[in-house]
């Protein structure tokens, strides 16, 4: 069995963060929503990874090598442009060739991993089997409808009237018959190759497409909310840690202090977590908080936030649901206080209270 990771996307929702950065490469716990993504794959015996990149390609090559730091063998996989998701399985036809294939979406979290799934797919060998979660609001998914016996039935891209609370997430398993569906499917209305439409092609065509319900927690990190739920999530599942240099302050519940940072006079409140080389004085952090590496925080309060490397804030009280870009730099205004001076890249948005 291979794997076949998509990662490309411009993830308009997430800019500016996504300016400068692949959304999948944006940090959870300090350490990119992509890697967890290899971790899961990796955990459940999988080792051939294809990634299929585009525009951001050169960010994630950089980031993850030649996976064998997950234990993976990587080969990356150019999609020009992104024309969804059953057109990247087209991308990686050669690269894929007859193998079974677990295809997971470089944007999702799956806390529960995919093992049992894997293991659940190698001895039951139905022509697919995806992962479904029950959802509020079914109309942003793809959404099955099931038989009595857990059989998927029909399934529907974003319908405005779902005809069912199961969404579709990002981990589905394949066998190669996948191919055909996929050739012969046509763009939707909204003109990408639909892995939705290539699977209801299975079932039209009589082949058993298997679902496993996840009552995990599960998120897609498209948007600002739920990047911050999926940080809250991972750091509640960090072992405490103090390997950097904590001065006269109070680390309170499951803290990580990673190696080379320095907290002072402070109060840090788990679940947080402090990077490699971050300054932290006189401040108050967390809960749910993770500061990268190389930040400055100083005289500061910030809670329920993610506060990319090397941001320097200084005098804010207080932060909150916060997403803080690399090299952001927020300070108090000089006495006497007159209004807010703000250099605001494009489509940052900002909430002040006053
Ligand atoms: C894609 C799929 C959709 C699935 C979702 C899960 O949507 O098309 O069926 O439910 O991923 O994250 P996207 O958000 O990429 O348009």
């Amino acid at each position: 069995m291979k794997a076949l990771v998509l990662s490309g996307g411009s993830g308009t929702r997430l800019r500016p963060i996504t300016h400068t950065s692949a959304k999948q490469l944006v940090p959870v716990g300090n350490k990119p929503v992509l890697f967890h993504g290899l971790e899961a794959i990796a955990a459940a015996g999988v080792r051939e990874t294809g990634i299929v990149v585009g525009g951001t390609r050169a960010e994630i090559e950089a980031a993850v090598g030649d996976g064998s730091r997950f234990g993976l063998d990587v080969t990356y996989l150019w999609q020009p442009e992104p024309k969804g998701l059953a057109h990247a399985v087209k991308i990686a036809r050669d690269y894929l060739g007859d193998d079974d294939f677990l295809m997971y979406l470089g944007d999702n979290i799956v806390a529960d991993g995919v093992t049992t799934l894997v293991e659940r797919f190698r001895v039951e060998r139905p022509a697919a089997r995806i992962m479904l979660a029950r959802v509020p609001d079914p109309r942003q998914f793809g959404v099955a409808e099931l038989s009595a016996d857990g059989r998927v039935v029909a399934l529907q891209e974003k319908p405005r009237e779902p005809r069912s609370d199961l969404a579709v997430i990002g981990v589905y398993l394949f066998n190669s018959v996948i191919h055909k569906a996929v050739a012969e499917i046509t763009p939707s209305a909204r003109g990408e190759l639909e892995i939705t439409d290539a699977i209801q092609w299975l079932v039209d065509h009589g082949l058993r497409v298997a679902s496993t319900i996840t009552t995990g927690f599960w998120k897609d990190t498209g948007n600002v909310p739920d990047l911050l739920a999926v940080n809250r999530v991972v750091l509640q599942q960090l072992a405490p840690a103090t390997d950097g240099v904590v001065l006269g302050s109070e680390l309170v519940g499951r803290v990580v202090v990673e190696p080379g940072a320095l907290v002072t006079g402070s109060r840090v409140v788990g679940p947080a977590i402090i990077g490699p080389g971050a300054v932290v004085t006189e401040s108050a952090i967390g809960p749910f908080t993770s500061i990268a590496a190389d930040c400055r925080i100083t005289d500061s309060w910030i809670e329920d936030s993610i506060v990319l490397p090397r941001a320097s804030i200084t005098g804010v009280r207080r932060i909150e649901s916060s997403l803080i870009g690399q090299d952001v730099v927020v300070t108090p205004t000089p006495d006497p206080p007159r209004g807010h001076r703000l250099v605001l890249g494009d489509h940052c948005k900002v909430e002040i209270s006053s």
